[in-house]
């Protein structure tokens, strides 16, 4: 069984879709899977309402567009299945704080935002937990900063186990299909494309191909090749990196022999680069467009999702309940 969780920071980008969503789209042909929105994660930042709603309907919107199949798989937001919050509740009983304060991401967050470490920050592993187990999830489509979080699943449902005397949770792995993660990075010059570090470095899969256009021709280079055969910096190695996954072999090829030779032009380089990745995009972009205004279907898709989540969740908790004590008089 695949989980995996999407927290609504707005518009999807393409290392969004070459990372995650288009493996998502690949596992939802092979296993029995569960993605949804998770909107209760997002509360730690404290979202405007409005952007909160309108987030949520981004990622749907655009999960929907790359290609997630809601006859396939089951697509729904965190805040449709009361059955988390409450598993949440019990797995929290057994959660410590030592351990919980522990988790890297944890203390970034504190060192980032010294006026925000609230109970949901602290207790974000908990809840995540709660998402994976609720389904007893075994294989976690995540990042390699997800990690830690999935230890704490494991030792979560380990723990419980134990002092229950009941297998009720399974050890849930983190899955990468098959290669080794991809890392898109962005067009800065920098390491990773991420909202966080850079909205200019960012190809959002909602781009217009002039607003494609634009962003590449911004991006970072150097100064051209110093020496035949020279190797690439890193802005470079990183434009190079992003037209393996958009543009032909022959491209490819071409300028590859162009930089060796120092007869590249980084402006032609750019303009085939934006070119290629507007290609890329378009069916996904048509598909946003299409998806963005029809309403019904959105909801129809929500509610759907919603009723079959909702009923793994609850022969869930109907067991772990059961396994507490809590049983009916
Ligand atoms: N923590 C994940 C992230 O920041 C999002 C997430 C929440 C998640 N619940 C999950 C991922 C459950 C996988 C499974 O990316």
């Amino acid at each position: 069984i695949v989980v995996s969780g999407t927290r609504p920071t707005g518009n999807l980008h393409l290392g969004n879709y070459l990372g995650a969503v288009q493996h998502f789209v690949l596992m939802q042909e092979m296993y029995e899977s569960f993605f949804f929105i998770a909107d209760y994660h997002s509360l730690t930042t404290h979202p405007n309402p409005r952007d909160l709603h309108a987030n949520v309907r981004t990622v749907i919107v655009e999960y929907l567009a790359c290609g997630l199949d809601p006859e396939k798989t089951t697509i729904y937001l965190q805040s449709a299945l009361p059955q988390i919050p409450e598993l949440y509740l019990f797995l929290n009983m057994h959660a410590y704080k030592g351990e919980l304060e522990r988790v890297p991401t944890f203390k970034d967050k504190v060192r980032a935002h010294p006026d925000n470490v609230n109970a949901g920050l602290l207790t974000y592993p908990t809840l995540m937990a709660a998402d994976i187990l609720i389904h007893k999830g075994t294989k976690v489509p995540v990042g390699k900063d997800q990690e830690q979080h999935l230890e704490l699943t494991r030792d979560f449902a380990h723990r419980f186990n134990q002092i229950y005397q009941r297998e009720v949770f399974p050890m849930s792995q983190a899955f990468n299909t098959g290669s080794d993660p991809i890392k898109i990075p962005g067009l800065d010059g920098s390491g990773k494309m991420s909202k966080s570090n850079n909205l200019n470095a960012c190809i959002f899969l909602r781009d217009t191909p002039e607003e494609i256009l634009k962003k590449f021709k911004s991006a970072t280079t150097d100064t051209g090749p110093t020496q035949l055969n020279a190797e690439k910096s890193e802005p470079i190695a990183n434009l190079f990196s992003l037209m393996q996954h958009v543009s032909t072999p022959e491209t490819i090829a071409f300028f590859n022999e162009a930089h060796a030779s120092m007869t590249i032009r980084y402006g032609d380089l750019k303009k085939q680069l934006a070119e290629d990745m507007s290609k890329f995009l378009a069916p996904i972009r048509e598909r946003v467009e299409v998806l963005e205004n029809d309403d019904k279907y959105i909801s129809e898709v929500i509610n759907t999702g919603a009723e079959r989540a909702r009923q793994s969740a609850q022969r869930t908790l109907d067991e772990v309940r059961e396994v507490i004590g809590f049983r009916s008089f």
